[in-house]
């Protein structure tokens, strides 16, 4: 097993990684070894002479499914070299991935990413390899791979040593449970706006009750579904750290 966080993605465009992740925290975890990054093209466990990955659907439809004996080979040929953790596959018809789940991913030794093109993949190596099914977010990507970058990225920098002040971690959207209150600096007036006058009192108190209060309003207006869940927690269980502290329902 390796000894670091690792990412294993299947895809047909390898040369699309690291892409994105090779820059900032990520970027920079990444060459200090913190985590690892292997992309793994689909392509190579073609057995035909044609390499052909995908066939027309059954049923028929448009577009083209991508095939499972090939897809199993490369997940089995992974596992087999040392590719540890769950299996997810990128996909609109996923479940919605949430920052619970990214934590537990990066609690875990690492993740094995399959990246879908064409219409998808055959639905019989998804359940035959137990493949967690995974969207981020109800819209519709040209293919899994900027998906998988998105995952890959929210979990590496939650592990130790990609995020200096950890701190910050606690404070964001969804750590909480609830979005984020919003942010000022410099200069105090700017446009002939001037930063809200609290955070300028030096009463820290005052400025977390307010933050408090600006980040309920906030998921009130804009995601009253996660304001359900915090409530919900607190009536079956202990609520997450500082998602209840001054918020009565
Ligand atoms: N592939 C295409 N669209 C996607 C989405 N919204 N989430 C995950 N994978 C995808």
């Amino acid at each position: 097993m390796s000894a670091v966080w690792s990412a294993t993605v299947l895809t047909l465009f390898p040369d699309m990684f690291p892409g994105p992740l090779a820059f900032s925290l990520s970027g920079r975890g990444l060459a200090q070894g913190l985590w690892r990054l292997e992309a793994v093209d689909i392509r190579a466990y073609a057995t035909d002479r044609h390499q052909s990955v995908d066939d027309t659907p059954f049923g028929g439809g448009a577009g083209m499914v991508l095939r499972p004996d090939v897809v199993a080979a490369a997940v089995d040929d992974a596992r087999s070299r040392g590719a540890a953790g769950p299996l997810v596959y990128l996909t609109p018809r996923g479940l919605p991935l949430t920052q619970r789940e990214v934590e537990a991913f990066a609690a875990g030794p690492g993740l094995l990413l399959l990246c879908g093109r064409y219409e998808g993949v055959d639905q019989r190596v998804i359940e035959r390899r137990g493949f967690l099914e995974r969207s981020i977010g109800d819209f519709v990507l040209s293919g899994g791979e900027i998906a998988a970058m998105a995952v890959i990225d929210a979990c590496v920098r939650l592990l130790p040593g990609i995020v200096g002040d950890r701190r910050s971690l606690e404070e964001e959207s969804f750590a909480s449970g609830l979005l984020e209150y919003p942010h000022y600096t410099r200069p105090q007036v700017w446009e002939g706006v001037s930063v809200p006058e609290v955070l300028l009192s030096g009463d820290h108190q005052a400025i977390r009750r307010w933050r408090r209060q600006q980040a309920l309003a906030t998921t009130r207006a804009r995601r009253p579904d996660l304001l359900k869940e915090v409530f919900r927690e607190t009536t079956t269980g202990p609520p997450r750290a500082g998602a209840m502290s001054g918020a009565q329902p």
